[in-house]
């Protein structure tokens, strides 16, 4: 198993938190960043105290200066050989009435954010001819979904993105794979009432809501050496929510 530098944005809490925690348990050393610097602390304690080795630098993907600066401290670990596009965010409201500063946020924050870093890590990657771009999308870009049309274009934005890049960069022995998660059990999610979460479960086969760790596991494999002829795939963890 080879050990290498994995960069996993919004990994302060809920799916960026359990891929550090499970890129950290299979030798790799992490970069945590995220916008909470307390938060991040935690979880580089908790990877420090499983025996792994973790980093944290701040970063706010709705910002391309500091986008810039992460990645510009993250270079003084080395380079980065793994990234985890994992960071996103809701707006969420019916078209009609969707302010454009809702819209805004979301594809900054989702789609260019992930962009910038992706640009930020291709030249180190380039010249290692090793490279594993991770991206975070969603069940809801592929299906569509009511009241998240800016958040939903953002995420089918990544599929896009993902399949291009693989296009782009396979001949440099770079993989672009993109994960779309169903209903997971986070911060996210929590938010949710009742009614819809009672809705979603109805919906999935397997009659339950993921946990952060079974996106996490996907995370690992993709980023492995176990993965390497698997590149623009699109992997579905989703309990057969949408097939
Ligand atoms: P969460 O809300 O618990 O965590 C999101 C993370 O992103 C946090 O660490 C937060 O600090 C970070 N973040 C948000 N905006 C940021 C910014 N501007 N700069 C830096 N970091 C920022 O969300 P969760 O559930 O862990 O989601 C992670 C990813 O998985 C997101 O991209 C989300 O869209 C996606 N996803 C989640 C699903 C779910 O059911 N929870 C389903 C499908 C996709």
């Amino acid at each position: 198993m080879s050990s290498r530098i994995a960069f996993v944005t919004g990994a302060s809490r809920g799916i960026g938190r359990a891929a550090a925690l499970s890129l950290a348990s299979a030798g790799h050393t992490v970069i945590l960043a995220a916008r909470d610097q307390q938060k991040l602390d935690e979880t580089a304690q908790a990877i420090r105290q499983a025996g792994g080795i973790a980093h944290t630098v701040q970063i706010d993907l709705s910002s391309p200066d500091s986008i810039q600066q992460a990645f510009a401290k993250a270079k003084e670990i080395g380079t980065v050989s793994i990234l985890v596009n994992n960071a996103g965010i809701t707006r969420d409201g019916l078209a009609m009435r969707m302010k454009p500063e809702d819209w805004a946020a979301v594809l900054n924050t989702n789609l260019t954010g992930a962009f910038l870093c992706i640009q930020q890590v291709l030249q180190g990657m380039m010249k290692e001819r090793w490279g594993r771009i991770i991206n975070i999308a969603s069940v809801v870009g592929e299906s569509g979904n009511a009241g998240q049309a800016n958040y939903v274009a953002s995420k089918a934005g990544l599929v896009g993105l993902t399949k291009s890049l693989a296009i782009e960069l396979g001949s440099r022995n770079i993989t672009v794979n993109a994960i779309t998660p169903g209903f997971i059990e986070t911060d996210m999610t929590a938010v949710l009432g009742e009614p819809v979460r009672e809705k979603m479960l109805a919906a999935i086969p397997l009659k339950r809501f993921g946990q952060p760790e079974e996106v996490a596991s996907a995370v690992k494999f993709l980023a492995g050496d176990e993965a390497a002829y698997i590149t623009g795939s699109v992997l579905r963890v989703n309990g057969g929510m949408y097939l």
